[in-house]
């Protein structure tokens, strides 16, 4: 099927990594073509097996792992396909991005066993219907939306994240992780396009509640926070898949940035424009120089310790958004720098993939406790970060960054 597709010589990758980063300046357009280039290669290598949806490569590896559509990964990957067709208007990604989007569809079909509907339906159904209107992936979207609001629990005013016996959640006890801010849009998009009403209701309780309970007060987010699911009271803030209880775990801290950013878009509502903003400014203020975080900002073992790039693109993506919400024009032009400033680092040959492998980037942290996914390459980093190119090319074009599809 992909003979086609004509053989990339290890040459013109280098060159592309070259091109993407000239004189330190990121060029959103030669950073997709490289992402164009890698993505084929990719294509190329997809073995025929259920199990064919690019999840991780580990570290000093070259073959993708890959995973099935049950996998809380599998839509960032027809969504990378999405994202490359309305960056580069190649025919390729969008036939590859609908073959690999309808592996999803028995999730719009079966019960909600977590809450990351959103991941996975959205990124490749919600992409693909925004570039296709094919009213076919809308049913699927507006079922799952469906599905995921039967997570919703209304005496604590959040999604279920986990509904699952999990280590330290105190099962049968309510459990809402921060990542799960992602799966919000899902709800919204809904119900502004033949849902119910109530989907909207959800996302903005889950919002308002999260922004309640799962921060310290210096606005940084625990990773996961256990209610009393008969009465709504907190019973404890803890991590997960961070350093701590306490400490700041990147990705979580991203997830909260680029959700509370996309409340603000979806209600307007002034309250989340300004929380989006501490979220923001607590992760910029403790940055390592190069823009790229530690997997935890409080690893007491900083600087040696892995990166995780993952959460630098969910970030970058999140703060181009944000610089178009932000009134004050010094405050709104510093996110918009702040997030040039991490997509330069990540098109750097420090950490682009190149002809290491095929992802996009190398050195991203998936689940440090659990080791797992330890300085690896990671598909979601790969998506936030070709998102967040396209929304740069956006910007550079003075186009809108996220049309409302209706
Ligand atoms: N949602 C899981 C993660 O961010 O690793």
């Amino acid at each position: 099927m992909f003979k086609k597709i004509s053989k990339i010589s290890i040459v013109s990758v280098v060159l592309l990594c070259q091109v993407a980063y000239v004189k330190g300046q990121i060029n959103p357009d030669d950073a997709l073509a490289y992402c164009s280039v890698q993505a084929q290669k990719t294509l190329q290598n997809i073995p025929f097996s259920s199990a064919n949806i690019p999840r991780s490569i580990p570290n000093g590896e070259a073959n993708w792992r890959y995973v099935n559509y049950q996998d809380w990964c599998s839509g960032f990957w027809p969504g990378i396909l999405w994202y490359l067709f309305e960056g580069t208007k190649n025919p390729l990604f969008k036939k590859q991005a609908d073959r690999f989007s309808k592996e999803l569809t028995p999730l719009s079909q079966s019960k909600a066993i977590d809450h990351d509907l959103g991941f996975q339906i959205f990124n490749s159904f919600g992409n693909g219907y925004r570039l296709s209107r094919n009213p076919e992936y809308k049913k699927i979207v507006l079922a799952t939306a469906d599905t995921l609001a039967t997570l919703y629990n209304p005496k604590v005013g959040t999604i279920l994240s986990w509904p699952r016996p999990v280590p330290n959640m105190d099962w049968p006890q309510h459990n809402t992780i921060i990542d799960n801010m992602i799966n919000l849009e899902l709800l919204f998009w809904a119900s502004k396009n033949g849902g119910s009403k109530k989907l909207y209701d959800i996302a903005v309780s889950h919002a308002l509640v999260t922004m309640d309970n799962h921060f310290r007060s210096d606005f940084t987010s625990y990773h996961a926070v256990v209610y009393d699911k008969e009465t709504g009271k907190k019973i404890k803030g803890i991590t997960h898949q961070g350093y701590g209880d306490d400490s700041m775990w990147a990705r979580g801290q991203s997830w909260a940035i680029y959700g509370y950013t996309m409340c603000y878009r979806e209600t307007k509502n002034p309250l989340f424009l300004d929380f989006a903003q501490k979220v923001s400014d607590v992760y910029l203020k403790k940055l390592p120089a190069d823009a790229v975080p530690y997997w935890d900002f409080n690893d007491p073992a900083i600087s040696n310790v892995p990166r995780d790039a993952s959460a630098a693109a969910v970030v970058a993506s999140a703060l181009l958004e944000l610089s178009t919400f932000v009134k004050e024009k010094t405050k709104a032009t510093f996110y918009k720098n702040q997030a040039i400033r991490m997509l330069t680092t990540l098109s750097s040959p420090d950490y682009l993939s190149g002809s290491l492998n095929d992802a996009f980037l190398l050195h991203s942290t998936g689940n440090k406790p659990a080791k797992s996914e330890i300085d690896a390459s990671i598909i979601y980093a790969d998506y936030y970060y070709v998102e967040a190119l396209v929304r740069l090319m956006k910007l550079n074009k003075g186009m809108k960054l996220v049309a409302q599809v209706k």
